[in-house]
């Protein structure tokens, strides 16, 4: 079952070629027990994988690297109108969106297409197209590494932001999520198409009154328009967090930046990210073999392929400085350096 010596690079989206250590795939509990007990005897550090979409692999990893597979889902009815569904930490994320929308529950439609498993879903809030999954997120089921144990999570205890959780905070490196339980509807679904172009995809495509399923299609043909599939081309997404700002500070940058973008919202004002990069000429720009994403600045891209991941987190680091040069403005990585 633990490997010796493996190369990561078909197990993160980056496509980085580093190695681990260890190395071992997991599809039940007994297994994730036993690599464990190996982990502690041999004194190992320890590194979770899901499908690798969110994190920059910077160097080989000394220690024992876990690819968590468990599969399975499954579901009970709450109350008229709604489902609990329960899916384990290694279904795809976007499969467990479409088995949702087969079976009619609503609620994860605007969240379509997102890279990933389950398992990792609550660790940063998984958000797209005006929703997130603390909207339907009742509780997750966990392991905690100190103590062997396992403990329920529910909402509150997650304390969920954006790109949040306890699990990136205090909670890091503590726990494994191991399955994951949300509240969708049977009927009466809630669509929610204000955000972004879902309303303009779908007006072009003649639909008047969305169904969750038209809103899937809808989110699906935004995103493979100007996100690059990691498939083709090596990315985690967007690699920063969209910065909150002072409502005084964007006034102020509003005076010498006219066209500077800002959703208010209470003291703070976001200001997306890929602008702020775009403006100070990052957008598509190549430095060796990294660059930004032709069509979304937030996106860094391994470009020829070959890219390690020291050199893409360097690349990071200028798009960095160059921000706060020009803006004042401190971008915050969202992908998980490790
Ligand atoms: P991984 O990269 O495998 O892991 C992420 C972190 O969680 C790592 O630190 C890892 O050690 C830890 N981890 C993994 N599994 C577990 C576990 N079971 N328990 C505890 N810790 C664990 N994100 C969004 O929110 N919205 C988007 O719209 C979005 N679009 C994207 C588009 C593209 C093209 C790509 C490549 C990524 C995008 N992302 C987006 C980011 C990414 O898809 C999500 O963060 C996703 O939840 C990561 O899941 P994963 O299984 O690949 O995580
Ligand atoms: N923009 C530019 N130039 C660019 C890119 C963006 O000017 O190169 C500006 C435009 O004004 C645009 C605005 O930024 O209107 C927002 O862009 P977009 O709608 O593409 O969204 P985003 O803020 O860049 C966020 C999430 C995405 C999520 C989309 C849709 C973050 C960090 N990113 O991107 O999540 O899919 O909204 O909801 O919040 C991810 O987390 O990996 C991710 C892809």
């Amino acid at each position: 079952m633990i490997q010796e010596n493996v190369s990561l690079k078909n197990y993160n989206t980056f496509g980085v070629d580093v190695n681990a250590q260890f190395f071992a795939e997991i599809t039940n509990l007994q297994e994730l027990q036993q690599v464990l007990d190996f982990a502690r005897t041999a004194s190992l550090e320890l590194l979770f994988l899901g499908g690798g979409s969110n994190v920059l692999l910077t160097c080989d990893f000394a220690g024992l690297v876990i690819q968590l597979n468990l599969k399975g889902i499954s579901v009970a009815e709450e109350t008229e109108g709604h489902v609990l569904v329960t899916a384990q930490a290694g279904e795809n994320w976007h499969q467990f969106v479409q088995f949702c929308l087969s079976h009619q529950y609503g609620g994860l439609e605007n969240l379509s297409l997102i890279p990933g498993n389950v398992g990792t879903s609550p660790m940063q809030n998984i958000g797209a197209y005006g929703t997130e999954i603390k909207d339907c997120f009742v509780h997750c089921l966990v392991l905690n590494l100190e103590t062997g144990n396992t403990k329920v999570f529910n909402h509150e205890q997650c304390r969920f932001g954006y790109r949040d959780s306890v699990f990136k905070q205090e909670g890091k490196g503590k726990y494994v999520i191991l399955e994951v339980t949300f509240r969708l509807t049977t009927k009466n679904h809630r669509i929610r198409i204000e955000y972004g172009a879902i309303q303009s995809e779908l007006t072009n495509a003649g639909i008047v009154n969305p169904t969750i399923q038209d809103v899937s299609r809808a989110v699906i043909a935004i995103r493979r328009s100007k996100l690059p599939d990691p498939e083709i081309m090596g990315n985690a997404g967007s690699f920063f967090k969209n910065p909150s700002i002072p409502a005084a500070q964007y006034d102020t940058l509003k005076q010498t930046f006219p066209q500077i973008p800002g959703y208010p919202g209470g003291q703070l004002v976001k200001v997306p990210a890929g602008w702020l990069i775009e403006q100070c000429g990052w957008k598509g720009k190549q430095i060796g073999n990294v660059a930004t994403h032709e069509l979304q600045a937030l996106v860094i891209i391994n470009k020829t392929g070959k890219a390690t991941g020291q050199e893409i987190y360097d690349f990071s680091a200028m798009i960095i400085e160059s921000v706060q040069e020009k803006f004042g403005i401190t971008l915050e990585r969202e992908v998980n350096i490790i």
